[in-house]
């Protein structure tokens, strides 16, 4: 079976790395084909484990807009054939909504959404058009002359990355990353559930959050106890229980207990503080007393600003470089994501 996901194209490579990540860490065996920028087929997947998978990526990704199961690829011009020789009682409860999404073609998106709303429900009986309030969603995607005639079973929240941006928690404070982003960083860590996580420069709790709607264990440390507490009300209004907050000076870190993944976005000086040291003195403190705190295998993403060389820093502390993604966020920062293991 395959699922057809129709990805963000706000940045050209961080939704697909992302989804890379999840597939994985999550032992997912597909065929993964880039139809085009925004639309990727994961192939072949097992029957029996379709439905978990389906689930697993709905739960994880960020910069992914929906997930669909195809039921049919066929050319344009078969689609009404097509779409009378399906059962559709297999896919739809009571009522339904067509919705169509073109890459690079002319189709009529009206027309289609009509015309194959009309054929199903003419030829499906019991069932009503609901286009408001769907129970069963139908996505007919439509790239140059292929028809994916799709089955939306689960659906990606999205209203979540909207209702938990910085400003609207509890506890705000400038600086803080959009969760999507902190949702990707957390994925491209690999972090499975169960896993400890720690994010030393924790602030508003941001990447603690969206580490611990995935199911792991979060330990936040910050040098200002206003965050520290910040962060923890945070999480509750989250919904997230399975956390450590506490007041660490990260240039005073002993060890932590090892963790899984280290995910975090230290202060460049911009809009967050780093306490009266520059900006490179803060990444070499980290990144040296870190390097202790992680288990063998673990993954440490972090932010910089792109005006700071790590990579002379990663080499001298023993860590290496595994991927690196850059955002330009406005005219005076490009952040810098970077998926950095240990040197064994
Ligand atoms: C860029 S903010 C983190 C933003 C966070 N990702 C969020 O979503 O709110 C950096 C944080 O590092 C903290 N910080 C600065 N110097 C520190 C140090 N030496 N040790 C630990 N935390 C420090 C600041 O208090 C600030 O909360």
């Amino acid at each position: 079976m395959d699922l057809l996901l129709i990805q963000s194209q706000e940045h050209d490579k961080l939704p697909l790395a992302e989804l890379k990540a999840v597939i994985e860490v999550e032992e997912i065996e597909t065929d993964l084909e880039v139809v085009c920028p925004g639309l990727v087929l994961l192939k072949s997947l097992d029957d029996s484990k379709f439905d978990d998978y389906y689930k697993l990526l709905v739960k994880r990704l960020g910069y992914t807009h929906e997930v669909h199961q195809v039921i049919s690829t066929v050319d344009y011009s078969d689609i009404e054939d097509e779409v009378c020789s399906i059962d559709w009682s297999n896919y739809i409860d009571e009522n339904f909504a067509v919705r169509v999404k073109r890459f690079n073609t002319e189709v009529d998106t009206v027309a289609t959404e009509r015309r194959v709303g009309h054929l199903i429900l003419t030829n499906t009986e019991g069932i009503s058009v609901n286009l408001k309030e769907p129970k069963s969603f139908i996505r007919v995607v439509a790239h140059q002359n292929t028809v994916y005639l799709c089955y939306g079973k689960y659906r990606l929240d999205k209203k979540y990355f909207e209702l938990m941006k910085p400003h609207k928690r509890p506890f705000f404070h400038p600086g803080c990353m959009s969760p999507k982003l902190a949702r990707c960083m957390v994925n491209l860590a690999r972090v499975k559930e169960g896993d400890f996580v720690l994010d030393p420069f924790c602030g508003t709790g941001g990447i603690l959050i969206e580490a611990g709607l995935i199911g792991a264990k979060v330990i936040g440390s910050d040098i200002d106890w206003r965050m520290k507490r910040g962060a923890a009300t945070n999480l509750d209004y989250a919904g997230v229980t399975n956390y450590r907050t506490c007041v660490v000076d990260v240039r005073e870190m002993k060890m932590y207990d090892e963790v899984d993944a280290v995910v975090t976005d230290p202060p460049y000086g911009i809009s967050t503080t780093t306490c009266g040291e520059g900006t490179d003195g803060i990444f070499k403190e980290f990144l040296s007393s870190i390097e202790h705190s992680m288990k063998k295998d673990a993954l440490l993403v972090m932010a910089s600003p792109d005006s700071l060389d790590i990579d002379s820093l990663l080499d001298e502390v023993g860590f290496k470089l595994l991927e690196r993604y850059s955002i330009k966020m406005h005219k005076s920062l490009t952040r810098i994501i970077s998926v950095i293991a240990k040197i064994h």
